[in-house]
């Protein structure tokens, strides 16, 4: 047997699942595990090799399954525990991994253990969860008002940092912390190959400071929880709002923690906060992504690569133009992102450039935290009602949320399988599908294809070193230019932003030779570059 080695994890490259959208096998207007199984070699095809799956497990669903309320089950909503079982060996057989979503910070209020809790202070499961007489903090939950709920029965406060419906479990009780092992054992027994750990640094909780998460005893939690000799050789990636020296704590490989977690800074440009929009420039985002590259080398971290979630709207229509230029932003990001050093992820639908819809209205919204927001707003009066719709149109979670358009077939709403599904199809799904982009001449989809498989094919992508060449001068802003390297060999990446300009590279044509552009009409070994071209060359001598 191979000895592992952790820059394996290298050669991931992961596709996120939101299953209530992606994929509609029974036709009932919501995606399912069937629906997922019946894409499976489209996404071999694409060149994945790991699929992390967003919750799937019994839930009342006020967010959307990240209020779970049984571990060990699978919602009848997606389908059984046997098709789960089915879609890991579906998977396998493809050579495709399974990340599975692990919520470890809070139950559904409608989980046994709460309903139990909620009883009586004596009650075996009370300590399971966080009371106190009075609300201790400021808190406030992270969908709005205040993180503490009043429950009768006990007279006491529950904490919850996200719903009221998503009380907080007590993670210094040892007995949580053995109910959470062996729900990673469960899964793991299954045969699933990894978790995406859910707001992770929320186990750790300091009354004496403002925020619900970071606390340092979060590190003992994860290690009782990940650092077993059994898990050494699983992929654990962490949610977490980590600073500098966290990550490095959390993702040091003699910690036994995580392998590695998602960095969020580059989600912050283009905003104030999550629905007010502001003024940035690409160089920002290029600034973010080299600094944490260096960052990642210094400290043997797998850092994570990734522009897309089911938490935001698609990355392209907040920072990019996803109008007159959707094909050149879209395949840009993917250039620019997916030839640094790290492990891809890519979300569901990014791959072919999907973009925000445009809604008229709150009611063609489902999420807790948008309506919350509008619900406020609506009290609160900070802003005329047209100017809060233009937030959420800017900023809501749903707009990455509405079902894969995967055909030009309308009658089974683009493709999804089904023609009224939970929330609306996108308002651009005529324009923005699946099939309509692999005919196009201009495919973002072609380009992924092409990208994926030649960092499939480039070690030098994989595993080499990072520097960036745009880094001083005036004439290198507007541009991101890199070197990836790995002893003699050396991949040049250059990557031009919103403007025409000349961008001086450090390659000839004795020496290089182009690997790729995302524009036909590139000319290789040219200084020109039209707005969003990425050209790759490769060194031969
Ligand atoms: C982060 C998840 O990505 C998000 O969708 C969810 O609402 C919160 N955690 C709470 O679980």
């Amino acid at each position: 047997m191979k000895n592992f080695d952790r820059n394996d994890f290298l050669d991931m490259v992961v596709y996120q699942i939101y299953p209530r959208s992606f994929c509609d096998g029974n036709g009932d207007g919501i995606g399912d595990i069937k629906g997922i199984i019946s894409k499976l070699d489209y996404l071999k095809d694409l060149g994945v090799n790991a699929v992390w799956l967003s919750p799937c497990y019994k839930s009342p669903k006020y967010d959307n399954g990240y209020d779970v309320s049984d571990y060990r089950d699978i919602d009848p909503d997606y389908g059984t525990l046997d098709d789960m079982k089915r879609l890991i060996s579906e998977l396998h057989k493809r050579g495709i991994k399974l990340i599975t979503d692990f919520v470890a910070n809070h139950t559904s209020s409608e989980h046994k253990w709460f309903k139990e809790a909620k009883k009586s202070k004596d009650n075996p499961y009370h300590d399971y969860y966080i009371w106190e007489k009075t609300p201790p903090t400021k808190w406030t939950c992270c969908f709005g008002g205040s993180a503490w709920e009043y429950n009768e029965e006990t007279g006491e406060y529950y904490l919850h940092s996200f719903a009221v419906q998503q009380p907080d479990l007590n993670w210094k009780n040892p007995k949580v912390r053995e109910e959470m092992r062996s729900v990673v054992d469960f899964w793991l027994d299954l045969g699933v190959d990894g978790f995406r750990c859910d707001v992770l640094d929320y186990i750790g909780k300091n009354y004496a400071t403002d925020h619900m998460h970071g606390d340092p005893s979060m590190h003992a939690y994860i290690n009782e929880l990940f650092g077993r000799d059994k898990l050494s050789r699983i992929f654990t990636v962490g949610e977490c709002q980590s600073d500098e020296k966290d990550i490095r704590e959390i993702c040091g490989e003699d910690r036994g923690e995580l392998t590695t977690v998602f960095q969020f800074e580059h989600f912050g440009v283009g905003r104030k906060d999550r629905w007010i929009k502001y003024p940035f420039a690409f160089d920002d985002v290029k600034n973010i992504l080299s600094k944490w590259q260096y960052f990642s080398a210094k400290n043997g971290l797998l850092y994570t690569l990734f522009t897309d979630n089911h938490d935001q709207p698609y990355f392209i229509s907040r920072t990019g133009n996803d109008r007159e230029y959707r094909y050149e932003c879209a395949t840009m990001y993917a250039a620019m992102f997916y030839l640094l050093k790290g492990i891809p992820f890519i979300y569901q639908g990014q791959e072919f450039g999907s973009a925000s819809p445009e809604y008229p209205s709150i009611d063609y919204y489902d999420d807790i935290e948008t309506r919350n927001y509008y619900a406020y707003q609506e009290k609160a009066k900070e802003y005329p009602r047209y100017e809060v719709m233009n937030q959420v149109r800017f900023g809501s979670r749903d707009n990455s949320r509405h079902p894969v358009a995967w055909s030009e077939d309308e009658k089974t709403g683009y493709g999804f399988g089904s023609e009224k599904t939970w929330l609306p199809l996108n308002s651009r799904a005529k324009e923005i599908n699946l099939e309509r982009d692999k005919k196009s001449e201009k495919s973002v989809i072609g380009f992924y294809k092409k990208l994926l498989a030649y960092r499939k094919s480039s070690e030098v992508i994989r595993r080499g070193d990072f520097k960036e060449l745009s880094a001083d001068g005036e004439g290198n802003k507007g541009c991101f230019v890199f070197e990836r390297s790995l002893g003699e060999k050396k991949v040049v990446v250059a990557v031009n932003f919103d403007r025409e300009q000349t961008i001086e590279l450090p390659v000839n044509e004795e020496e290089y030779k182009f690997i790729m552009s995302n524009n036909p009409a590139y000319k290789p070994f040219n200084k020109q570059f039209s707005a969003f071209d990425v050209a790759v060359y490769e060194k031969t001598k």
